[in-house]
């Protein structure tokens, strides 16, 4: 089954087409970065207007690339929601409009779960396993039984992983996406410099928003010397990919879960990743995407289309959401 995939919830403006869930045809992402890095964040409305330019030419791409006629494609999906609703709206009415004209199903997707279906790429991964969902807007652990159930059993009180990330970079004066900024000097700096508070909260609760006043307060304290910013970037690193690792290991204990899997931008995250591989050795089997897979993309769109796309008697009438 080929499903062609379009996302669009936030800043990337992506098209993939994508056999029977797992193997990737085409995949083509715009992104927007250089044009929100001038204001330091997204602005929905100059986002959404971006997309819009970009639409046309992402689908033409992901054809052309695939060698494949619309006429074979055996359904259209895209994004339905979280995100930001003109994001949404264009990638939403371009999957129905390309349904309606090659007389094909359209499915709609809800944009967390197909953060998780990024690990059935090119993946032999199937359920039950715990997933561990970092994005820039969430933060979760999801405990996912079957391909189509999954039950929330952990998330964050405050901000999400990446928006920490990517406040704790602007603090530090990164550029936009300060994420990957941050992972790239934490690489270089001695994760033990400096001492830094976990959160102190429940099992089914992440709050980071301690850690970030932490490290606004260890940055004041460089009155008149250079902040060392390896060194911050790398201690705050370790501490927080620390907090969810270990929380993870909890929860997917709690599950008698013995496959931990990543997911969302932050899955990207270069600690992260070494320490979910470390798991390995405590006997768990563990998956993360390929990093091309783990920010917004829509062969992750497609393949959820394929194993999770959202139930509704009525795809057609399906509208956008901002929140899930
Ligand atoms: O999943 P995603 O592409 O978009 C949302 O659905 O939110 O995640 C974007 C988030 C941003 O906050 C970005 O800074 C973060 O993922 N991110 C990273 C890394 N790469 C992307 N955070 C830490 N380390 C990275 N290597
Ligand atoms: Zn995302």
């Amino acid at each position: 089954m080929l499903i062609f995939g379009i996302e669009t919830s936030c800043d990337e403006t992506a098209a993939a087409i994508v056999k029977d869930g797992r193997e990737v045809i085409s995949n083509v992402v715009a992104s927007q970065i250089k044009t929100h890095r001038q204001f330091g964040g997204v602005v929905p409305e100059v986002a959404a207007r971006e997309h819009l330019d970009a639409i046309n030419i992402v689908i033409e791409e992901t054809f052309a690339q695939a060698g494949i006629q619309p006429n074979e494609i055996d359904a259209f999906a895209s994004t339905a929601g979280p995100g930001l609703v003109g994001c949404l709206l264009v990638g939403l009415n371009a999957a129905k409009t390309l349904s309606l004209v090659y007389n094909k199903p359209y499915l709609p997707v809800n944009h967390l779960n197909a953060h998780v279906c990024a690990n059935f790429i090119d993946s032999d991964l199937k359920p039950p396993f715990t997933c561990l969902l970092v994005s820039g807007g969430h933060t979760q652990i999801i405990n996912v039984s079957d391909y189509d159930k999954q039950e929330i059993c952990a998330s964050t009180i405050d901000d999400a992983t990446g928006e920490v990330y990517d406040k704790v970079a602007r603090l530090l004066g990164l550029p936009y996406p300060g994420g990957i900024q941050l992972d790239k000097l934490a690489q270089c700096g001695n994760k033990s410099a400096f001492k830094l508070p976990e959160a102190k909260v429940g099992d089914d609760e992440f709050s980071f928003s301690g850690l970030k006043t932490a490290v606004l307060r260890l940055t004041q304290t460089f009155k008149d010397v250079e902040i060392p910013i390896n060194d911050v970037c790398a201690s705050f690193q370790e501490t927080i990919t620390s907090t969810l690792i270990k929380k993870t290991v909890k929860m997917a204990k709690k599950n008698s879960s013995s496959t931990i899997v990543l997911a969302g931008g932050v899955a990207a995250n270069s600690r992260l990743r070494e320490k979910l591989f470390e798991l390995e050795n405590e006997g768990f089997k563990v998956y993360a995407p390929k990093m091309k897979y783990c920010t917004d993309n829509a062969s992750m769109v497609a393949s959820c289309a394929y194993f999770n796309p959202i139930k509704t008697d009525n795809p057609l009438e399906f509208e956008v959401f901002s929140r899930g």
